[in-house]
């Protein structure tokens, strides 16, 4: 879905906030303990960022949680991964659903263990009325993926007579995509001092403004979301479009 603010009209912070939540195995290793000691630092911000968005005006929020490319990772972090996404999902629902915060997930379940998967089914039937904040968890997502698998799904569309060719534009496709009931992200923010998008959300943030800055996700505070959300107000969002 394309982000529903129009140049002149959007209000003057950020409506939805994607994170790429990187640094962590760094402030382990900072502190001379193992990266999975930085994974579950970083687990214990999160709350705090969600918590915050009604405040500043957030509604939609998306976080990257486990890309991709992470299953590169040893088998020692991955396997501590998923352990703490479980951990997590059984942890954080009852208080997730308290503050009215509706949860999905976006990216590829296959590789996924059978038990995460059924937290995770759970979790986003129990808040599915919710609506004061949209919590999205990319796990084993990557943008090109869901690009991949999205085409697959159009194609059989065509394929079998649900669509014709010269119907495939712009508003189509991402109604194939995860995110197809999402707006798209006005702001992503990227911590840890890496200027580079890492496969996230590629098609939905052609238009997003970014935000690349030093702090590493254990140490990101609310405080220092709500700096990025009043410097995003001052920001001249175009579109493209050249101002009258
Ligand atoms: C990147 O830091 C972070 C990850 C691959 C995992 C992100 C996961 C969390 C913040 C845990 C909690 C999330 C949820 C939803 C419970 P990195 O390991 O690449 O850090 P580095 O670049 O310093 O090595």
């Amino acid at each position: 879905m394309p982000s529903d603010q129009k140049p002149g009209t959007e209000s003057s912070g950020p409506r939805h906030v994607a994170i790429i939540m990187d640094g962590n195995g760094r402030w382990a290793q900072a502190r001379g303990r193992p990266r999975l000691f930085g994974h579950h630092a970083g687990a214990k911000r999160v709350r705090e960022v969600v918590e915050a968005c009604p405040s500043l005006g957030i509604k939609y929020l998306t976080i990257f949680a486990f890309s991709t490319e992470n299953w590169k990772r040893t088998q020692v972090e991955v396997a501590g991964l998923m352990s703490l996404f479980r951990r997590y999902i059984a942890k954080e629902t009852r208080a997730l659903h308290a503050r009215g915060v509706r949860v999905r997930f976006i990216g590829d379940r296959v590789r996924l263990d059978a038990k995460l998967i059924a937290l995770m089914d759970t979790l986003e039937e129990q808040t599915c009325e919710n609506d004061s904040v949209h919590l999205t968890i990319a796990l084993n997502y990557g943008g090109r993926d869901e690009v991949a698998r999205a085409t697959r799904r159009l194609a059989r569309d065509v394929a079998e007579g649900r669509l014709k060719p010269e119907e495939v534009d712009e508003e189509t496709l991402p109604r194939y995509l995860d995110t197809r009931v999402l707006p798209d992200p006005d702001l992503v923010i990227r911590t840890s001092g890496e200027a580079r998008i890492s496969n996230f959300l590629l098609w939905q943030s052609a238009y997003s403004e970014y935000e690349f800055i030093d702090t590493l996700w254990p140490d990101f505070t609310a405080d220092e979301l709500a700096r990025l959300c009043q410097s995003y107000g001052s920001r001249d969002r175009r579109f493209g479009a050249v101002k009258a």
